[in-house]
C-alpha cells in the first residue's frame, strides 16, 4: 500500500449497553482502497461495530480515526463534515418510503451541495445508471424488489462520490441469484472508483467473494483477520467452525432462550423489573426504517 494513513482504525473500542458487554477491545486496520469484510455471528455486535465506525455509536472506551481523524472525540459538525466523505447502505436499505426513487438518491445531493434541480436530476440518473437501474425515478420505494431497493439504497450511498462505502449485511434476505448480482456490483464500484468498502455480513459466500480481507469478530473482539485465502486455510478452531458452520466447538450452539438472552436488544428483565435503556451516548441507529 502506497500511502501511510489508514482509511479506518479502530483502537481498542469497548462497547456497553446496559451491563451487557457487545464490544470487548476491537483493533482493525482498514488500508485504503481494500475490500474489508467483517463477519460474525447474528448478535455478535457487527452493527453495532460499524455504528460506532460511523460516529453514530461513542464507545465506551476506545477510539476510531478516520483518514487519520479521531471521529471518537469529535463535535457533531466536524463529523457532519466527513460524514460527507463516506456512504452507508443500511441492511433495510432505509429509503424513504414517500419519496420517489429519484428524491431518495437526490437528497445528500439536495443536502450537500448548491447543484441546479438539473444537473441534480442528471446526477440522479448517472448513479442509478452505475447501478444497473433506469427509468425507476418516479417510483415509490414500496414497488421496488427487494434487489432494486437494495441497489437504490446504493446508488444514494455513492451520490457524493464517497471515499469509504459501508454496507451492513448486504446479501442479507436477498435470494442468492439477486445476492450475487448485489455483489458483482459491490465488487464493480469497488474497482470503478477506487473506494475503501467496509462490509458487515453473516453471509459466508459475500465474505468470501467480496473481501480482500476479512476479520472475524467474536466475543467483541476481532479473532482473526487474513485473507480470504488464508482464513480458510486457518487452522484455529474457532475460525474453522465458523467457516464451515459446524455445531461443535469452541462457538457455543444457543439452545434456550436464556442461552440467547445476549442477542435480545434488552434483558427480558432487570432487577427493577423494568425495561433498561441502553448507556450508549449517541442517538440511536441512523437506519431511518428501524434497522
Ligand atoms: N441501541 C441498543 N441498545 C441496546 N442493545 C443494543 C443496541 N444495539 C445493539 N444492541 C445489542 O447488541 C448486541 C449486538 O447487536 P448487533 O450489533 O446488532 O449485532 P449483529 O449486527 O452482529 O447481529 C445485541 O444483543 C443487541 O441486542
Ligand atoms: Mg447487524
Amino acid at each position: 500500500m502506497t500511502s501511510a494513513i489508514p482509511a479506518i482504525e479502530v483502537r481498542g473500542v469497548h462497547m456497553t449497553f446496559e451491563d451487557r458487554r457487545i464490544l470487548a477491545g476491537v483493533d482493525l486496520v482498514v488500508r485504503p482502497g481494500e475490500r474489508m469484510v467483517i463477519l460474525g455471528s447474528s448478535g455478535g455486535g457487527k452493527s453495532t461495530l460499524l455504528r460506532v465506525m460511523l460516529g453514530a455509536y461513542r464507545p465506551n472506551a476506545g477510539e476510531v480515526l478516520v483518514f487519520g481523524r479521531n471521529i471518537t472525540t469529535m463535535e457533531e459538525e466536524k463529523l457532519n463534515e466527513l460524514r460527507r466523505r463516506w456512504g452507508v447502505v443500511f441492511q433495510g436499505g432505509a429509503l424513504y418510503n414517500s419519496m420517489t426513487v429519484g428524491e431518495n438518491v437526490a437528497l445528500p445531493l439536495r443536502e450537500n451541495t448548491m447543484l441546479d434541480d438539473s444537473i441534480i436530476d442528471i446526477m440522479v440518473r448517472m448513479k442509478l445508471d452505475l447501478v444497473g437501474l433506469n427509468d425507476v425515478e418516479d417510483l415509490k420505494p414500496a414497488q421496488l424488489s427487494g434487489g432494486m431497493a437494495k441497489r437504490v439504497s446504493l446508488a444514494r450511498a455513492i451520490a457524493l462520490d464517497p471515499e469509504i462505502l459501508f454496507f451492513d449485511e448486504p446479501t442479507t434476505g436477498l435470494d442468492p441469484v439477486t445476492g450475487g448480482a448485489i455483489m458483482r456490483l459491490m465488487n464493480d464500484l469497488a474497482s470503478k472508483t477506487g473506494a475503501t468498502s467496509v462490509i458487515v455480513t453473516q453471509d459466508m459466500r459475500c465474505a468470501f467473494d467480496c473481501a480482500d480481507r476479512i476479520a472475524l469478530l467474536h466475543g467483541g473482539r476481532v479473532h482473526a483477520v487474513g485473507r480470504p485465502e488464508e482464513i480458510r486455510a486457518s487452522t484455529d478452531p474457532l475460525v474453522r467452525q465458523f467457516i464451515n458452520g459446524e455445531p461443535d466447538g469452541p462457538i457455543p450452539f444457543r439452545l434456550s432462550l436464556d442461552n440467547c438472552a445476549g442477542e435480545l436488544r434488552a434483558p427480558l428483565r432487570t432487577k427493577s423489573g423494568r425495561r433498561p435503556r441502553p448507556t450508549a451516548s449517541a442517538p440511536q441507529a441512523p437506519g431511518r426504517d428501524g434497522n
